[in-house]
């Protein structure tokens, strides 16, 4: 047998189910499976512990077990206490040639339905790897993080223990500043010098999504970033394709497996028109649904227009929608009073990273509003009645957390394939090239985002046209690319 390592999932016996799910995946993920190919032997990743902080799905199990075929060792959690798949998980930990008495996969951390304690252990979890076998603590020297949690910790973690003192939850808190405040307080209770440790082990950390994108951009500008860090997100073949494409498809999918109500004919409303709010509105809209948009961004309030979309206040359209989806990342988007506004039925979800953009706690707070569960991650609120408005109920989706991933599996394996190329090609950057960079936030070079796209093309029969010598002199580009200049916007 093999050793026994530390791990915690819902119930390993799922993990035969889980790897039939993984192997259709890796079908629809060429470009993961073309970097077994090419990285499989030199092993670029051999010697990266890679603390991986994202939703544990069947994708992300391709994209770890990809990570282990370039020679990481990796321990995981999911970024969002509802978006595991129990499956995934446990045929992560088994691994491709474990069994559930001998799992001899990945750590994985992770079940659907944590709790927010629960899930800062997680993710203390995929930092601080036990000893080796003289005895040193271990740690993980790479961050893959969705949302920037991880980062999040180590960053907060190490300030608070330099300072002396971690702030007390105050009363302005939210539950989650309150459960992450107290997080922290424990660990450091065990041992007042971990955060700083952690913090020197790490190389670097590469980041999945617009939200924790921001995070590390405020952090470097305010001199505080600790280690180098790779934005993910803005590869053009992230970007402008797991946000765009991946909600169109994943956006439904949740609506309908929550509630199952016709969108056709339906008004949906979706709050923000960048690269989500896109792909949201067009699936609405694809299924017949009637849009309106809200932007506070002219730009993208304009693209919406000219897209063929009514855009509006909320305030002034709140009381026509069937449908409420916030795309933002911003936080009070749908506000208490907003909600107490809607139709009878009304659902409301959001797709952006935090639950933040729904303000929950305040609906919560509503005298007399009661909610009852319909199933998991359906929730049926409750508003009483008033003077203008007979007693009346909104359906509320993943409570506020992200439904796409809450209420449905997240996005597809294919386009999930271009978004974790990006991730591990970034990894193998920040791993391999030490020296190359610095405590700063970087993109991909353009070259490698057009060989993500390369990877992707042989799937849909795609055929390339290949420049003339002659026409790329004229354009002034190479043969082989890259075949924009930085500024251009795709
Ligand atoms: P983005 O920055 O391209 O778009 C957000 C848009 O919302 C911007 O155009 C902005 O002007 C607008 N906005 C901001 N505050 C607003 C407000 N109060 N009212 C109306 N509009 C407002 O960001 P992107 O890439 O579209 O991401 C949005 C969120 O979705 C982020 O939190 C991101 O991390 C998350 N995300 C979620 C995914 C999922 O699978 N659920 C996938 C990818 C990203």
């Amino acid at each position: 047998p093999s050793q026994p390592f530390d791990h915690n999932v819902r119930d390993l016996s799922l993990a035969a189910a889980g790897r039939h799910q993984i192997r259709l995946a890796e079908h629809e993920m060429p470009g993961l499976m073309a970097l077994r190919e090419m990285y499989g032997e030199s092993k670029p990743l051999a010697g990266a512990r890679i603390a991986g902080s994202l939703h544990m799905t069947v994708q992300t199990a391709v994209l770890i077990e990809t990570l282990v075929a370039l020679g990481a060792t990796v321990r995981w959690a999911s970024c969002n206490i509802f978006s595991t798949q129990d499956e995934a998980a446990a045929a992560v930990v088994v691994g491709p040639h474990g069994t559930v008495e001998d799992p001899q996969g990945v750590p994985v951390f992770a079940w659907k339905g944590e709790t927010l304690e629960e899930y800062w252990d997680c993710t203390e979890q995929i930092l601080t790897w036990g000893e080796d076998e003289a005895g040193e603590p271990v740690y993980a020297n790479m961050i893959l993080d969705d949302g920037g949690d991880a980062t999040m910790l180590v960053h907060n973690g190490r300030a608070w223990e330099q300072a002396g003192v971690v702030p007390p939850t105050d009363d302005d808190d939210s539950v989650e500043v309150g459960v992450f405040k107290a997080l922290v307080r424990r660990t450091l209770a065990q041992d007042p010098t971990k955060w700083t440790r952690v913090s020197e082990h790490i190389l670097g950390v590469t980041e999945e999504t617009t939200t924790g994108v921001h995070r590390l951009y405020e952090l470097a500008r305010a001199g505080e970033l600790l280690f180098p860090a790779i934005n993910v997100n803005d590869s053009v073949t992230k970007s402008k394709f797991d946000n765009k494409y991946g909600c169109r498809h994943s956006l439904i999918d949740g609506i309908n497996r929550a509630t199952d109500v016709l969108i056709g004919g339906k008004v949906a409303v979706v709050c923000g028109y960048g690269d989500v709010g896109k792909g949201c509105a067009e699936s609405l809209r694809g299924q017949g649904a009637r849009v309106i948009v809200t932007e506070v961004d002219p730009i993208c309030a304009l693209q919406a227009a000219m897209d063929g979309y009514q855009v509006a206040t909320l305030d002034d359209v709140v009381g026509q929608g069937d449908i409420f989806v916030t795309a933002t990342g911003c936080f009070d988007v749908i506000r208490a009073d907003h909600m107490l506004a809607m139709k009878n039925k009304a659902i409301v979800g959001n797709i952006g990273h935090f639950d933040n953009e729904i303000d929950m706690a305040g609906l919560a707070r509503v005298p007399g509003v009661t909610k009852t569960e319909i199933k998991p991650q359906v929730h049926e609120w409750t508003l009483p009645a008033t003077d203008d408005q007979p007693e009346r109920s909104i359906i509320v989706l993943s409570e506020g957390r992200l439904l796409n991933l809450g209420n449905a599996t997240g996005h597809p394996s294919f386009v999930m394939s271009n978004s974790f190329a990006n991730q591990t090609i970034a990894q193998i950057e920040l791993f391999t090239k030490q020296d190359d960079y610095t405590t700063q936030v970087y993109v991909l070079p353009k070259h490698l985002d057009e060989m993500v796209a390369r990877l992707h093309l042989d799937a849909l029969g795609v055929g390339l046209t290949e420049l003339s010598k002659a026409q790329a002199e004229y354009l002034g580009v190479d043969v082989a690319g890259p075949y924009k200049p930085e500024h251009y916007r795709y």
